[in-house]
């Protein structure tokens, strides 16, 4: 029964690999049997002794579920993992499944057994419907990036068939698909248990028109999930057989490695240039991603495991703070503010998950607020390591995208995470990509390495038992802002807060003393101000910054600098005439005696902020209500 292939056609086929989410009720065992059986993919002393089983206990038919239950009985005394990796090949395509067994934890066993695949087939009881876990299974391949989605409506049989009972759960399923993020998604009714639409076309269905399901599997469009742009090599082991010979080893995660590329370590940044690339014993001329190597460097480095050696030009963002989506995998619920270990590429480090951003509810793809995360349960999750991480997006890059946390006593997973861009954006802790620093052409030299802060913001707001802020006042000159902010920060001061203020006519006495007034000169006034600003609350003060600011864009761009919610805008107004009666510096006086010319308020515009977080009226309310209405604002 056995199908053989010659061995060089054999290696020359494409590999799918894929993942079955279901649980044991879906009919996922019978499903995965009944594929290797009708595929003629089952060794033949396997097939016999389950004929004879079937027989001995009894059962119409050969039970095919006891096929991989019996492989799996068989792997799990080997291997601890609870991933089975099933393997069979048709005369179009190789294939791997990894089989996630058990219906408790099968977020732990889609997330460890599915992040490398390429297709998910989820698996839906075609009698009890999509359920919280049909909706989790796709949410997860969507977390997951797995570009290809297979519905398997089962056990059409119980349902007599129903081209309609079909349609009804697609619609339903429609309505999920809209919400996720899948490239490709098939339906397909199939009976695993009778064989219809698996591998041979079902006499009971003539409705439906598409492809079987292993036709499906044999066509699917296999793109490679490895990133082979960005060269990425954790550290796995330093050899040193002799005086003369000094390799780096490990696996590359990503990218392709060339002999003579410039590299640098990390976290040391030191550079070097790749003299041998060792792949098999003998050195080759380049390796890309998925190849164990030994590099040797041309001239000494200090590298130990758990580095990464990257291309100069092109480094992960180094970073002790990061956000993630989360799968929790443990009875025992997430607890903010605990310390965990986290495994991320060779190193493991120490992680304190800060804050539970959101948990994602399955069922209605709502955002839910919470501060933990139990058994099953998805959500955004901020965390800060004890060490940096040299990590990047998932979606940019599924091995150094992602991480799992381990319990610190018994080293039991507990959950695994992908790595996201901040939420925050556009605050990039590797500020090569700086959005400020690109408007006002002051980009960064090449020499200037990004160093992530050393002593996490977090970890000083918790100190301070505040949460850090940058309150914006801007508004034309005479406004008030000044006079607001300063009794603000006084009030604060009382209440035991670390604050800093930052005023305009301060800072152009000295760090902005060569600026003047022309849209560029303040925009220049801005930028530096929000840089100023931003290191103040990265050391976790209330940050007070009082500005005339006229332009949105240069306002804008000191918000992106920030988290969300760290910047509260507030627009400070009174009647231009009451600006001109109060005159604090006398420069109205001046404005209109022609002395000065582009004066805000005067002879130039103020643009007003679309949504500021507060509007305070100088006009109608007092300097204590004005405060008052701020501190209650932040
Ligand atoms: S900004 O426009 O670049 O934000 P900033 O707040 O730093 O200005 O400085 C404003 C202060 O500079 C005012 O409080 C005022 O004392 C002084 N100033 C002098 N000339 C002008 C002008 N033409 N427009 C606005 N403020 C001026």
């Amino acid at each position: 029964m056995q199908q053989n292939f010659s061995s060089s056609a054999y290696l020359n086929m494409d590999l799918l690999r894929f993942t079955t989410a279901g649980s044991v009720d879906d009919g996922k065992s019978t499903l995965i049997g009944r594929l290797l059986y009708d595929s003629k993919s089952i060794f033949e002393d396997q097939m016999e002794a389950i004929e004879r089983t079937s027989q001995m206990t009894g059962e119409d038919g050969v039970n095919l579920a006891l096929l991989t239950d019996g492989l799996r009985a068989e792997r799990e005394q080997k291997i601890t993992i609870d991933v089975a990796y099933r393997y069979f090949a048709t005369p179009r395509r190789k294939f791997i499944i990894a089989d996630t067994p058990g219906h408790e934890q099968y977020t732990r066993n889609m997330v460890t057994g599915a992040s490398t695949a390429d297709l998910a087939i989820i698996l839906i009881d075609a009698k009890n419907g999509i359920t919280t876990q049909s909706r989790r299974h796709a949410f997860i391949s969507s977390l997951l990036q797995i570009p290809h989605l297979v519905v398997a409506v089962n056990k059409m049989d119980l349902v007599n068939f129903s081209e309609e009972r079909f349609l009804e759960i697609k619609k339903e399923f429609d309505e999920i698909s809209e919400r996720i993020d899948v490239d490709n998604i098939t339906f397909i009714p199939i009976s695993a248990l009778l064989g219809d639409n698996i591998v041979n076309k079902s006499e009971n269905m003539p409705w439906y028109n598409g492809s079987t399901l292993l036709h499906t599997l044999e066509n699917v469009k296999i793109g490679s999930r490895k990133n082979t742009i960005d060269f990425r090599l954790p550290v796995q082991y330093v050899l040193r057989p002799n005086q003369s010979f000094r390799g780096f080893s490990g696996t590359i995660s990503s990218g392709t490695v060339r002999q003579g590329d410039e590299i640098i370590v990390l976290p040391s940044m030191r550079e070097s240039r790749v003299k041998e690339i060792w792949s098999d014993q003998k050195t080759v001329d380049s390796a890309s991603a998925g190849q164990s190597v030994v590099l040797t460097m041309a001239n000494e480095l200090d590298i130990s495991r758990g580095d990464m050696i990257v291309r100069k030009n092109n480094v992960p963002q180094i970073r002790s703070e990061f956000e993630a989506q989360v799968c929790w995998m443990h009875e025992q619920s997430m607890t903010i503010g605990k310390k965990y270990l986290l495994m991320h590429t060779t190193r493991t480090v120490q992680v304190i998950p800060q804050a539970l951003l959101y948990r994602m509810n399955v069922n209605t793809f709502h955002r839910e607020n919470d501060e933990t995360l139990g058994l099953n349960e998805i959500g955004r999750l901020r965390l800060v390591t004890s060490q940096p991480l040299f990590a990047d997006p998932y979606k940019l890059n599924n091995e150094t995208g992602s991480f799992i946390i381990m319990d610190p006593a018994t080293k039991v997973t507990v959950a695994a995470g992908m790595i996201r861009p901040p939420s925050t954006e556009p605050i990039k802790p590797d500020r090569t990509d700086d959005v400020s620093l690109h408007r006002a052409g002051k980009k960064h030299s090449p020499e200037a390495v990004w160093e992530p802060w050393n002593i996490p913001r977090e970890v000083r707001e918790e100190r301070a038992k505040q949460t850090a802020k940058v309150v914006w006042f801007t508004g034309i000159s005479g406004s008030g802002k000044s006079t607001v902010a300063r009794a603000l920060e006084k009030r604060l001061w009382e209440q035991g807060r670390q604050t800093m203020l930052l005023d305009g006519d301060q800072l152009r006495h000295g760090l902005c003393s060569d600026l003047g007034f022309s849209p560029e000169d303040r925009a220049e006034n801005i930028r530096r101000v929000g840089e100023v600003a931003r290191l103040f609350f990265e050391h976790g003060n209330i940050v007070l910054c009082t500005f005339v600011s006229p332009y949105k864009a240069d306002r804008d761009l000191v918000r992106a600098l920030l988290p969300e919610g760290r910047f509260i805008e507030i627009h400070v107004t009174c009647l231009t005439q009451t600006a001109q009666e109060r005159d604090p510096k006398g420069l109205y006086k001046k404005a209109r005696e022609g002395k000065i010319t582009g004066l805000t308020g005067f002879d130039a515009g103020h643009e007003a902020p679309d949504k500021p977080e507060l509007q305070i009226d100088t006009d109608n309310m007092s300097v204590d209500d004005a405060v008052d209405l701020v501190l209650s604002r932040i």
